[in-house]
């Protein structure tokens, strides 16, 4: 099955990160996004969003929404769960000055 594979090593990740993720140290948290988003914001996957150069606003909106389940997403629920305002802000930031 694909998507246990798919999913797997991102979680893995996010287990590994959690412990020592620290407030303001955003790599650990990108870092985990990149498995799915790609480093350079682009995502490999077709049935995942490229985030590169996206309106920042428009990003934190979608990260506030999946931390409340306001857009349902399963994995994106999870990444945003544990994530503090500033955070979101942060990961918006950085995205939307990503070149496409
Ligand atoms: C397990 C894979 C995976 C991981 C890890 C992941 N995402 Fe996502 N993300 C997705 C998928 C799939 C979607 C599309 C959801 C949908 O279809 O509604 C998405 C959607 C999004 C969107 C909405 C984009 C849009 O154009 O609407 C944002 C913003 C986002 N992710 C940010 C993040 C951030 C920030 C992280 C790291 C904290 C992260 N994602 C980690 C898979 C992932």
């Amino acid at each position: 099955m694909r998507i246990t594979t798919s999913l797997l090593f991102p979680m893995l990740l996010f287990i590994a990160g959690a412990g020592r993720a620290q407030a303001g140290d955003l790599s650990d948290v990108l870092a985990q996004c990149a498995a799915c988003h790609g480093v350079e914001g682009i995502a490999k996957s077709a049935d995942v969003p490229h985030l590169a150069g996206q309106n920042e606003l428009y990003l934190l909106n979608q990260i506030k929404a999946f931390k409340t389940g306001r857009r349902a997403h399963k994995e994106m629920r999870y990444m945003s769960r544990q994530m503090s305002e500033a955070e979101m802000r942060d990961i918006a930031r950085h995205y939307a000055t990503m070149p496409r």
